[in-house]
């Protein structure tokens, strides 16, 4: 029917695919649509749509809208084993505007509703631990090996130190630690370095004592070490704290041990810091505006977390579970056009997982259909490489063509293992991989 390689990158898609001929009799349907619809491609192929809602298999078809219209829909299906799909179909023409097939994507979307009701209600059921703990919504292996290493780690004292941009969930894997450590029932302080005034900072972390400055309380305060005690302190975005507090915040790490402001008697403090920053402290040690010794000690177990962009299998999950997760508290039932998805995945996502949050809680709140539609987006959302719908099936192809090359130079870390593994030449590879803007690691 198509030629192989196209069929393979069929298949590798996430994605269900049905394709129906100009006569909409199914001509092709991939592994994923089986997996979403749990109908055999048997049931399906060489059959007519118009046989396939008349048996019941579907409850209504976008491919007759389709081949109806010439444009293309997006509906909600019910099939006969009881999934809920989302159907979006797109005609594909010949260059003298005969149509010569109609492929659809669909997506689960009882899947997606029921696993996050099986959540909402089971977690009174869950083990303390995992009630407590943060869920960290992700597909993608670099998280999920950052989440393996993190709940390693959380079993020891080690000092850790969370690298990555803003919005990527820092403090999501620092709850993370604190909840999968012993220490998870004693207390987790965090501390904001950039939101306290530098001069708050210092009474902040070691607390006073009575009458050592103007304004003080009389009877002193304790700071947030003295409260973390026994526990977690996180201190974030630590490339902001001033000199002078590094240098104290240093004495600490290695005696465990601090003064009050104005105080005389040293105090002992059993604590297990995490610290957290978006900036190159290496670049800040150049500048002097970060003491090296101080890095040392906070760099013990480094764990860097990757940009939103960087793992873009996340986007649609993410994207998902936000909209079910503000449809829930702001009590609305709108679904979102795969469409827009795309558009999400061609987006640079500069503020990561809190911006894709935030936005997703925008649409939800703001859209006035059933469906979250491209022309709702953020009109410099859609000029960073958005495009507009329908996609041609070449377009199409080319991104899935890119996400399977991606893949497979993740999986086999060397374009030249990829390359062979995949079955294609290593110039070959290497000039695709150049079109689409693909670098190896
Ligand atoms: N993997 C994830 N799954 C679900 N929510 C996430 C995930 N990563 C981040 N978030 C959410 O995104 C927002 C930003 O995360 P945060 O940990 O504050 O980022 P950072 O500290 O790196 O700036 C928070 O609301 C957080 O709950
Ligand atoms: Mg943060």
């Amino acid at each position: 029917m198509f030629p192989k390689e196209m069929e393979w990158i069929l298949e590798s898609l996430f994605d269900g695919i049905y394709i129906a001929d100009h006569r909409g009799v199914g001509v092709f349907v991939n592994c994923a649509y089986e997996r979403i619809t749990r109908i055999p491609r048997q049931r399906l192929l060489g059959k007519s749509m118009k046989q396939v809602v008349e048996e019941g298999i579907v409850s209504h078809s976008v491919t007759l809208q389709v081949m109806e219209t010439g444009q293309s829909h997006t509906i909600r299906q019910r099939v006969e084993t009881g999934k809920e799909i989302l159907a979006t179909g797109n005609p594909v023409f010949s260059t003298d505007g005969q149509l010569l097939w109609v492929v659809t994507n669909v997506r689960d979307i009882s899947e997606l509703s029921a696993l996050y009701e099986e959540l909402q209600s089971n977690k009174a059921e869950l083990s303390k631990l995992q009630e407590e703990s943060p869920t960290v919504i992700s597909v993608s292996p670099c998280i999920k090996d950052v989440v393996k290493e993190v709940k390693r780690v959380a079993q020891t004292d080690s000092t850790v130190l969370l690298l990555g941009e803003s919005g990527v969930g820092k403090e999501v894997f620092a709850n993370l630690i604190h909840k999968n450590s012993p220490r998870a029932k004693q207390p987790f302080v965090k501390i904001n370095c950039t939101a306290i005034p530098s001069g708050f900072l210092e009474s902040e972390l070691f607390g006073y004592e009575s009458g050592s400055f103007t304004g003080a309380r009389r009877e002193g305060k304790p700071g947030l070490f003295e409260i973390a005690d026994g526990g977690t302190i996180f201190l974030d975005e630590i490339g902001d704290m001033p000199l002078e507090l590094q240098a104290k915040l240093l004495r600490v790490l290695q005696d465990y041990e601090f003064y009050r402001i104005g105080g005389t008697k040293p105090r002992k403090v059993d604590i297990r810091v995490i610290s957290a920053t978006n900036q190159d402290l290496s670049k800040k040690i150049k500048e002097k505006t970060f003491r090296a010794d101080l890095y040392y000690r906070l760099n013990v177990v480094p764990i860097q977390i990757p940009p939103l962009r960087e793992r873009q299998a996340d986007i649609p999950v993410l994207a998902y579970h936000f909209l079910n997760q503000y449809n829930i508290q702001h009590q609305r039932n709108v679904g979102i056009d795969p469409q827009v998805i795309h558009v999400f995945q061609d987006y640079q996502w500069e503020g990561n997982v809190r911006e894709i949050a935030n936005l997703m809680e925008r649409l939800v709140v703001t859209a006035n259909e059933t469906f979250i539609k491209e022309t709702d987006l953020p009109p410099a959302m859609l000029q960073s490489g958005g495009f507009a719908a329908p996609m041609g099936l070449k377009r199409y192809l080319e991104e899935a063509e890119k996400k399977f090359l991606e893949n497979a130079l993740q999986e086999h870390q060397s374009m030249r293992r990829a390359a062979r593994v995949i079955g294609i030449d290593q110039s070959t590879f290497v000039r695709k991989a150049k079109k689409y803007g693909i670098n190896a690691k």
